[in-house]
């Protein structure tokens, strides 16, 4: 005890040292840095000098990564985040605390699926310990997919991360783990990220008590500060900035203005912003953006004329229209939940509205709030609306615009709608001041529903690769003609040809062939397809002045797979102690294509000093209840992928029925990463005994389920699942799970007992076969045997002996006869004990024996384990007190004989003075 309370000290003194602010910051921006993105060992460096990251931090993706390479990594300087924190696939990494030592705060303005600490997937963490995090503002916490890691469970993770969600992976069964705190008597806040470090408080009977602008500190002292409450300049904490400096707000920091432009932000009242607030825009200046006032500038608008999305987006902040609206959105795909999303706002118009030319729209409904059209300006001293060109247009505004709309001047035109009917201009024909005439809505101009002639352009199409095509037509040579290319991804098995007129606006995109490509015929379509897909196309002209629109006929063709998406395993169960069964589900693109699967399965190893490095006879075990998320992992599948029978059909095990259903959580699909191309190469097969430690299997497709046998009982196995078509197959899809209990191991085996006069028993033992995972320790339990009969003597006397020794040397009291038997305690059953043994003690034994003993008891055992094997039938069954009963191990006698030197010395001595 009083080791640690030394320990303890001192690392409290060399951390509160290490804590004051550093004087100096090289760079020219004062520690602050902009989000951090770490794919490669070599990346980390540029972490050095940021003392806080305005934006987020990735560590990820270093598979290849091992322990020696972090050997001497950490970044004592960084103490915020402003956005979030994730920490992926990241091998030989042990602790996070070792990297960021002064990690105090995570602010979560941005956040990945509502976590702001991320910590996935992470084969060799052992701890958190990111032993300085006092808060995450926003967001919760992560920690799953990480076999080896303890301490999880011993944060108050409530106290960091207040009402978030927490979820956390099983520290229970880490081999090495101790996960117990030291910190304080009172169980509230007795809690710890190791065995060093205790959590840090803000609040509560345990909180750091520090000067006002201090937000944390070490108790040392109440003016070190661990970070600032209200604002920091220059390792300085203070109430507000110094003048001359302008505030990031999203961190609380000062900086100067040549600063924040090199930030790249720009100074607006006594701020550093990225973006200006409502009422301002930002203006290009001479020194960079700048913040302008503009009145009511989000709302009025001048002359809006929409051709592309960049000015769709532009007018979506538009509420009135000081000029015209002339709309023409060509070629966009999606282009109604375009046009609604960014046009719903306009009420008013002042002068007058032009909507033409819009191959796929198929009404107006996308000006759902307009209410009035002044017209104080008409085009052609006529029009307030003009609507032509549009061939799929079918009907106007919403009945709520029409029974609200106020036209104050003009009249209307509508030409060239073949699909309009004349009931729809009926129906707002009455809003206009002047009616229309004959040549304002020409007879047989809308609503003819003609088809379209047929353009005749040698169509054909070249596949490139799986997203890109290359299109060849010919065409005649005209400057005012536009062509587009329009295609549509067929419905998976549907061989049906689409005729584009009659295609709702959904379906089809458009492809605007630009002017200068015109006296060329190839034109390329990169990265817009979809793998795996069947697609049709055709081309289509239209020529303004003529009004003539002209399509070619459709052509068929299909992308190649390519590398496919990765399965989704939806239940990775153990189903008895050497099965684990796995059942998977495909990406509905890519499920016709899947030809095989590629299985590798990977023991995590348990290291002995990780075993050692706990007294497991000191300490009892705790046994809980079966601990069910370790032996059955169920998730739900995301939308892309085939729905797999909701957790009750196809149940390969008892265990699935209770198993948590995860919710979907994949950390590559959710920031842009590039997980492709880094992944471990799968291993060879190898195995350990009779059990299996790695494996990789190709497995002929289609199947949706596999088990894998001879796995080793209660231990954790990893498991990557890859579909593939032809040579190409998709990133891993990844789990971890244990094996269940295996009722029949863990019995140690006596090999050689002996017993001298003086009550000196010596045991040597084989240990069991099979285990459920290492043996954490071996229990020698020895009764003096009286009579048989007499069962008020069979209370047996124990030892304990750590999990790497196989024999004993223990002292009893003085009889002629012992029963004696060795039990072991593994992680998943204690005490499962050896036969009994009776042993005899040696007659004619004069007091040098003890030394002989002593001497020789070494040389003897191998002869002897040969012999006493000859000898079994002294073992018989008798009924020695039952498991329950035994738990209570007794302390070690002083006289307990661990190591081959005492071996020797001790029983010599004890003789002597006997
Ligand atoms: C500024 O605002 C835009 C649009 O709202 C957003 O996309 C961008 O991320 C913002 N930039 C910063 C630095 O916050
Ligand atoms: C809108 O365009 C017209 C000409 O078409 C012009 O006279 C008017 O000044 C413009 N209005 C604005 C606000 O720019
Ligand atoms: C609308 O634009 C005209 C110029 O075209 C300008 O004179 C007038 O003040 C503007 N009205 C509003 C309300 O902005
Ligand atoms: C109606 O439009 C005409 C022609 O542009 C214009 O002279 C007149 O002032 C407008 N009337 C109103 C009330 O805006
Ligand atoms: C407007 O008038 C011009 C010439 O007066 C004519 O060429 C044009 O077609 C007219 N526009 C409309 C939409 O009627
Ligand atoms: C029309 O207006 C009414 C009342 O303002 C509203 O309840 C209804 O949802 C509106 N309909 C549409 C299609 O917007
Ligand atoms: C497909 O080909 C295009 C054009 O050659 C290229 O830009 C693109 O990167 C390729 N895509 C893939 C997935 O290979």
């Amino acid at each position: 005890m009083a080791s640690t309370t030394v320990i303890w000290v001192v690392a409290f003194l060399n951390f509160a040292s290490a804590q004051q602010l550093s004087p100096e910051h090289s760079g020219t921006i004062n520690g602050v840095c902009r989000s951090i993105f770490c794919n490669k060992i070599e990346k980390l460096p540029q972490l050095s000098d940021c003392v806080v990251i305005l934006g987020n931090l990735h560590i990820l993706l270093m598979e290849q990564a091992h322990k020696d390479d972090f050997r001497n990594m950490s970044f004592p300087k960084l103490k915020e985040v402003s956005g979030y924190v994730v920490f992926y696939r990241v091998n030989g990494l042990e602790s996070l605390g070792q990297l960021f030592p002064n990690l105090s705060i995570i602010r979560g303005k941005e956040v990945v699926y509502d976590y702001a600490l991320i910590i996935f997937d992470m084969p060799d963490l052992k701890e958190v310990g990111l032993y300085s995090l006092m808060r995450i503002y926003r967001g919760g916490v992560i920690v799953w997919t990480v076999p080896q890691i303890c301490y999880v469970h011993t944060i108050n993770w409530k106290v960091i991360a207040p009402q978030a969600r927490h979820v956390l992976a099983s520290s229970e069964g880490a081999m090495h783990c101790n996960s117990v705190c030291s910190c304080t008597t009172d169980v509230a806040t007795n809690h710890c990220w190791n065995i060093k470090k205790c959590q840090r408080y803000l609040e509560g009977p345990d909180k750091e008590k520090c000067n006002d602008v201090c937000l944390g500190c070490r108790n040392v002292n109440p003016n070190l500060c661990t970070n600032c409450r209200y604002r920091t300049y220059r390792d300085k904490c203070l109430t507000k900035c110094p003048v001359n400096t302008l505030v990031v707000s999203d961190i609380g920091y000062c900086v100067t203005e040549p600063e924040c432009r090199y930030l790249a932000g720009w100074k607006f009242k006594n701020s550093c912003v990225f973006n200006c607030t409502a009422g301002y825009k930002a203006v290009m200046g001479p020194n960079g953006y700048r913040c302008m006032p503009c009145n009511r500038c989000e709302e009025t608008c001048g002359n809006l004329t929409l051709h592309t999305l960049a000015q769709l987006q532009e007018a979506s902040r538009c509420v009135k229209v000081n000029g015209t609206l002339i709309i023409h959105v060509r070629f966009l795909p999606d282009v109604m939940t375009e046009l609604k999303r960014y046009l719903g706002q306009i009420e008013e118009v002042s002068d007058y509205v032009v909507i033409y030319g819009m191959p796929t729209v198929t009404s107006l409904e996308f000006l759902p709030s307009l209410r009035l059209i002044s017209g104080r300006i008409l085009r052609n001293k006529t029009y307030s609306l003009l609507v032509y060109d549009m061939i799929s247009l079918q009907s106007l505004f919403t009945e709520n615009v029409t029974k609200k709309l106020i036209i104050s001047n003009g009249t209307m035109l509508f030409n060239s709608n073949p699909m309009l009917c004349s009931s729809e201009l009926e129906k707002i024909k009455h809003l206009f001041p002047k009616v229309p005439g004959p040549a304002d809505v020409p007879p047989g101009a809308n609503g003819y529903s003609g088809g379209c002639t047929k353009a005749s352009v040698g169509l054909h199409v070249t596949v490139i690769n799986e997203t890109s095509i290359a299109v060849n037509f010919t065409h005649v040579a005209n400057p005012d003609a536009h062509y587009a290319i329009l295609y549509m991804r067929l419905p998976q098995g549907s061989r049906k040809i689409f005729v584009p007129e009659t295609c709702s606006d959904n379906d089809w995109y458009a492809y605007n062939i630009p002017n200068e490509i015109h006296n060329n015929s190839v034109v390329k379509l990169t990265e817009l397809l979809q793998p795996a897909s069947s697609y049709a196309l055709c081309v289509e002209k239209y020529d303004p002045l003529k009004k003539i629109l002209a399509r070619s006929g459709i052509v068929n063709f299909s992308t190649p797979v390519g590398k496919p998406e990765p399965p989704f395993i939806l239940e990775l169960v153990a189903s008895s102690s050497e099965v684990v069964v796995l059942r998977w589900v495909d990406h509905k693109v890519y499920r016709p294509h899947i030809t095989r699967y590629e299985i590798d399965v990977t023991l995590v190893e348990i290291y002995p000093q990780d075993v050692m490095a706990r007294d497991h006879c000191k300490e009892t075990e705790r046994y809980e209840e079966i601990d069910i998320f370790r032996h059955a992992v169920v998730m739900r599948p995301p939308p892309d992928y085939d729905r797999g029978c909701e957790s009750m059909c196809g149940i390969l095990s008892t265990v699935t029925a209770g198993a948590m259903v995860e919710e979907y959580f994949d950390v590559c699909s959710s920031i842009e990463l590039g997980c492709n191309n880094v992944e471990a190469p799968p291993p060879t097969n190898t195995s350990f005994g009779k059990f299996l430690r790695t494996l990789s299997l190709n497995i002929k497709g289609p199947r949706n389920d596999f088990q894998v046998g001879g796995l080793a009982p209660f231990r954790d196995y990893r498991f990557r699942l890859r579909a593939c078509s032809g040579n190409q197959c998709s990133r891993s899809a990844r789990g971890v799970v244990r094996t269940l209990r295996a009722d029949y191991a863990d019995m140690p085996t006596i090999v050689y007992a002996s017993a001298n006069e003086y009550g000196f028993i010596s045991i040597k033992w084989d240990p069991p076969e099979i285990t459920n995972g290492p043996v954490l320790s071996y229990t020698v339990q020895v009764s003096p045997s009286v009579k048989i009969d007499d069962r008020s003597q069979l209370i047996p006397q124990l030892w304990c002996q750590a999990g790497h020794k196989t024999y004993m040397i223990v002292k009893s009291v003085k009889v002629d006869r012992y029963i004696v038997r060795v039990c072991a305690t593994t992680l998943a059953s204690r005490n499962v004990c050896s036969k009994n043994v009776k042993v005899t003690v040696f007659t004619n034994v004069s007091w040098w024996a003890g030394i002989i003993f002593g001497i020789v008891l070494f040389t003897i055992t191998a002869i002897a384990t040969c012999f006493w094997k000859k000898q079994r039938d002294i073992s018989y069954d008798l009924p020695l007190l039952s498991n329950i009963v035994a738990t209570g191990v007794s302390e070690p006698p002083s006289s307990m004989i661990s190591d081959f030197i005492q071996l020797y010395s001790i029983p010599i001595r004890d003789t002597e003075l006997d």
